[in-house]
C-alpha cells in the first residue's frame, strides 16, 4: 500500500464485525516488509490457502430444537481451566504489529478468558509477559492458562535455560515447536525489535543465508534439527505439561504420546513451512482414532471463525489456536484490538454451537458435518 502506516487506535473502530474485517483494516497499519512476514506462506502459498479451502469444504448439518438453557463452553485441558475453546497460538515478535506487542496480546487473553502461549521469540520476555498476565488476571480477577512455546537452542544449556526462566515465571505448560527449525524465509528484524528472550544465545545461522548457497545436510543446521532424542531429553528436564506443536501424522503423534507429551497441537505453523503439506483439519480425525478419545489435541491453522472452531471440535480437536488474527488486531487498536477480536471468535462459536443444536462441547460431534469429497 502507497501510503503512510497509521497508527493504533486506541479504540475499536466502527464496522469490524469478525476477524477478516481486522485482516483488512490492519493493513494500513504496519509497515509493507513486515506486513508480508506475517501474512506470508511458504513458497507458493499452497498449503496457506489450502487451510483456508479444507475448513470452506466442510459444511454444518444443524440438529434443530436443541435445550440451550445450561449451555456452556468451558473444559478442563491438562488440567487447567479453560473457559471457552480457543488460545493464542505463539506468535513471535509481536512489537511488528504494534509497540506494546505481547503484553498487550497476554492482558487480552487474560480479560477474555483465552489461554496464551508466550514464543520463544518474543519480543518482551518471558519474565515481562508472565508479569503482565498476572497484574491483568489480579486486577480483571479471572485466570486463564499461559503456556510458553520453545524452540530448541543451538546448545542444550540454553534449551535448559529457558524451561527453568519458564517455570520459575510461572508458565503452566511447555509447547515444544518441531516443525520450523528449518525453512527458507529470514526475516530482517527492523530497530526496536528483537528476540528479547535470548539476548547472550548465540542463534542458529539464518537457513535463508544456507539456502541461498544451496546446501543444508553436513551444515550445523541440519545436525541441529530437533529429533525424537530432544523430545526424550525434555520430557527429563521439566515436570510441567509438555505439549508438542507441529505434527500432521498418526503415526507421529502416537510416538510423541510414547515418549511422554501430554498433548499434540495439529499445526502445519499457519502454511509457513512446508508447501503443499496436508491441512491440520483434514488429518485431524486420523490423529484423534490414533490417540484414542482422552488424549488432549489441539488445533491450528487457518482458524477464522467460530464456524471453524466448531468443525475443528466436531472432528476431535479439544481446542484451537488462532495466529495471525492476533496481530491484525494488535496492529489495529492494541489490547482493545485483540480482546475485541476473541469477543467476536467466542461470540460466534456460541451462536454457530445454538445454530447447530448443541449446548455443551461433548455434544459437537462428527454428525453435525458434512463432508464433501476432496477434490
Ligand atoms: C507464527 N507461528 C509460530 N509458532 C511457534 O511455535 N513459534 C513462533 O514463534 C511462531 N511465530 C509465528 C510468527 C508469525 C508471524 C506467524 C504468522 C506464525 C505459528 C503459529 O503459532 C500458528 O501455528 C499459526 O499462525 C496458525 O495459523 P494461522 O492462525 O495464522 O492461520
Amino acid at each position: 500500500l502507497d501510503q503512510p502506516v497509521q497508527a493504533p487506535l486506541s479504540r475499536i473502530p466502527a464496522g469490524i464485525a469478525c476477524l477478516a474485517d481486522y485482516r483488512l483494516r490492519a493493513q494500513y497499519h504496519v509497515e509493507a516488509q513486515a506486513w508480508a512476514h506475517m501474512e506470508s506462506g511458504a513458497d507458493q502459498g499452497l498449503t496457506l490457502a489450502h487451510n483456508r479451502a479444507a475448513f470452506d469444504g466442510i459444511r454444518l448439518r444443524p440438529q434443530p430444537l436443541a435445550d440451550l438453557s445450561q449451555a456452556s463452553i468451558r473444559q478442563t485441558l491438562l488440567g487447567q481451566l479453560l473457559e471457552w475453546p480457543v488460545m493464542l497460538a505463539p506468535v513471535a515478535y509481536q512489537r511488528l504489529a504494534h509497540p506494546e506487542g505481547e503484553l498487550a496480546s497476554v492482558r487480552a487473553a487474560m480479560a477474555m478468558h483465552t489461554g496464551m502461549m508466550a514464543s520463544t521469540l518474543s519480543s518482551h520476555t518471558l519474565e515481562d509477559i508472565a508479569q503482565a498476565a498476572s497484574s491483568a488476571s489480579q486486577e480483571l480477577g479471572r485466570t486463564a492458562p499461559l503456556w510458553f512455546q520453545l524452540y530448541s537452542q543451538p546448545d542444550p544449556a540454553h534449551t535448559l535455560e529457558l524451561i527453568e526462566r519458564a517455570e520459575r515465571a510461572g508458565y503452566q505448560a511447555l509447547v515444544w515447536t518441531i516443525d520450523a527449525s528449518i525453512k527458507r524465509s529470514s526475516y530482517p528484524l527492523p530497530a526496536g525489535v528483537e528476540a528479547a528472550n535470548l539476548r547472550n544465545m548465540p542463534q542458529h545461522r539464518q537457513s535463508g543465508d544456507l539456502m541461498s548457497e544451496h546446501i543444508l545436510f553436513g551444515t550445523p543446521l541440519a545436525a541441529q534439527a530437533p529429533s525424537w532424542k530432544d523430545l526424550q531429553w525434555l520430557r527429563q528436564q521439566t515436570r510441567l505439561p509438555l505439549i508438542v506443536k507441529g505434527i500432521l501424522s498418526p503415526d507421529a503423534a502416537r510416538k510423541a504420546a510414547d515418549l511422554g507429551a501430554d498433548a499434540v497441537v495439529v499445526s502445519n505453523h499457519g502454511g509457513r513451512v512446508l508447501d503443499g503439506a496436508v491441512a491440520p483439519i483434514e488429518v485431524l480425525p486420523e490423529l484423534r482414532t490414533a490417540l484414542g478419545p482422552q488424549f488432549p489435541l489441539l488445533l491450528d491453522s487457518g482458524v477464522r471463525l467460530g464456524t471453524d472452531v466448531f468443525k475443528a471440535l466436531a472432528l476431535g480437536a479439544n481446542a484451537v489456536l488462532v495466529g495471525r488474527p492476533q496481530l491484525h488486531a494488535l496492529a489495529v487498536a492494541g489490547m482493545l484490538g485483540v480482546a475485541h477480536m476473541l469477543h467476536l471468535l467466542r461470540a460466534e462459536l456460541e451462536l454457530s454451537m445454538a445454530q447447530m443444536g448443541c449446548a455443551t462441547l461433548e455434544q459437537i460431534t462428527p454428525d453435525h458435518l458434512h463432508l464433501t469429497l476432496s477434490k
